[in-house]
């Protein structure tokens, strides 16, 4: 017996009652709140009960064996290629290159599996033109344009490719509920009914799912937690680098991070990020940090520019570091190398516009700002590593030895470090000057020796 429940369901979280509201009781989101009818039935599915618990000696330890996604780049943030029969979600907003980086990627995974890319939202014709213009080789790559998700299903069983990509989760219909595709309710039915194929018959998946203006995967952020391995592809309108940031691995490690430009004929790797984000130029107001994203560590340049202020507040504006992050080396400046700011705008951009997480770019930013400030190049050739206490002392920096060594590669001649119990000059004497230091004013005093 089938019988018709009315749910309301809050489209930025996920959140399910049984009354409407206004405003979200779990978001606080206004007006995001929507009537979704479910069917109240239950589909039981027959279950293949052949299946016993086992111990694990009894489980063969057999190695995983992955398939590159054809570039080196999104191996990485993937944790080393494609697990089979694993789920991958790839969000990002509308137009950053989310078909583009997957149809490169499917092209290459072809040459030696069997790939099935299903398209939801363009026609083959619009793929075959995309295609065309990636210059692409391929061997066993099938197209499929369809949004039906039982149709879909069914072409997935049928040709059992090693890997099938969704594009895009949003337009994809299950036909047995009446919610329109792209609703929190359809976009979690189908994931979950597409999750169980994969997982049932050893197909991978890649799932694109579009993401809203404040960053979260409208929708498919409620899936986050059905998939094995969630990563954001970002980057702005204005530079043509996007990056891919694992945010859940259950295969490797997150925070990892790809970068990619965007040319006319695609996307292309960039395996020497520092040379992207530095400028290597001793002006005032600019120093360079390395920083940690994953396993890989590279320069950033930090740029300030302090200013006497017009305004009754002075302006504080950041690109790549967090507003509160500049608002509290400004206070560290204050209390304690005496130096009073609050007559003064500035104005912080991270090269590129890189978001830095690693709160050791804190010391070249504090060193930026002073060097601004005081119109002063600080000391040529040498990058910063170090996050500011609140006491004026320059904290440990995690993975402090392959940050020290991306500086040598780089040609550094200085680095200034906080102290650590490694016997870092030892190891890298004739790499690099190493300085290191306690605290903000000891920086200062080594970086403008004049
Ligand atoms: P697309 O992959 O369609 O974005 P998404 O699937 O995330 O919505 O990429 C769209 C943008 O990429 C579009 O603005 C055009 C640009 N682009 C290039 O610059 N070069 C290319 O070779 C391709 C295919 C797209
Ligand atoms: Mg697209």
């Amino acid at each position: 017996m089938s019988s018709k429940l009315s749910t309301f369901i809050c489209q930025n979280c996920g959140t399910e009652t049984s009354q409407y509201f206004g405003k979200c009781l779990n978001c606080n989101s206004w007006n995001s709140i929507v009537e979704e009818i479910k069917n109240k039935t239950s589909k039981y599915k027959e279950v293949n009960n052949d299946k016993k618990a086992i111990s694990f000696n009894e489980i063969s330890s057999k190695k995983i064996s992955r398939f590159t996604s054809g570039f080196k780049e999104f191996d990485r943030v993937l944790g080393g290629g494609i697990v089979p029969g694993s789920v991958v979600l790839l969000g990002g907003e509308p137009g950053i290159g989310k078909s583009t980086i997957v149809l490169q990627s499917a092209g290459k995974i072809s040459l030696n599996e069997k790939v099935l890319y299903i398209t939801a939202e363009e026609s083959l014709e619009q793929v075959k033109i995309r295609w065309e213009r990636l210059n692409q080789k391929s061997n066993d790559l099938k197209i499929y344009a369809e949004t039906n998700l039982f149709l879909i299903i069914e072409e997935i069983k049928r040709l059992k490719p090693s890997l099938a990509i969704i594009d895009s989760i949003q337009a994809i219909h299950n036909h047995d509920m009446e919610s329109s595709p792209g609703s929190v309710s359809q976009v979690k039915a189908c994931s979950s009914e597409l999750q169980n194929l994969a997982k049932e018959n050893n197909i991978g998946l890649l799932i694109i799912g579009h993401v809203t203006k404040d960053g979260a995967l409208a929708g498919p952020k409620t899936l986050e937690h059905l998939v094995d391995v969630v990563i954001n592809f970002e980057g702005d309108n204005i530079s043509s680098h996007k990056l891919l940031r694992s945010i859940k691995n259950r295969f490797g490690s997150t925070f990892e991070i790809g970068i990619f430009e965007m040319l006319e004929e695609g996307l292309r790797e960039i395996k020497n990020p520092s040379s992207v984000f530095t400028n290597k130029e001793n002006i005032s107001g600019v120093t360079t940090t390395i920083t940690n994203e994953g396993t890989r560590s590279f320069a950033v340049d930090i740029q300030a520019l302090v200013n006497k202020t017009f305004y009754s507040n002075p302006r504080r504006t950041t690109t790549g570091i967090s507003i509160n992050r500049l608002h509290q080396i400004l206070a560290v400046i204050e209390k304690h190398v005496g130096i009073k700011l609050s007559e003064f705008d500035c104005y912080i951009a991270t090269g590129g516009g890189f978001e830095i997480n690693d709160p050791s770019s804190d010391l070249g930013v504090a060193i930026s700002i002073l060097s601004s400030l005081k119109n002063i190049p600080p000391l040529p050739s040498c990058s910063f590593i170090g996050e500011l206490g609140l006491s004026g002392q320059v904290r440990k920096s995690n993975k402090l030895r392959t940050k020290i060594e991306e500086a040598a590669r780089l040609g550094f001649k200085n680095i200034v470090v906080p102290k650590s119990d490694e016997n870092l000059k030892k190891n890298f004497r004739n790499l690099i000057n190493i300085k290191e230091i306690s605290n903000i004013q000891e920086a200062v005093d080594f970086s403008f020796l004049e």
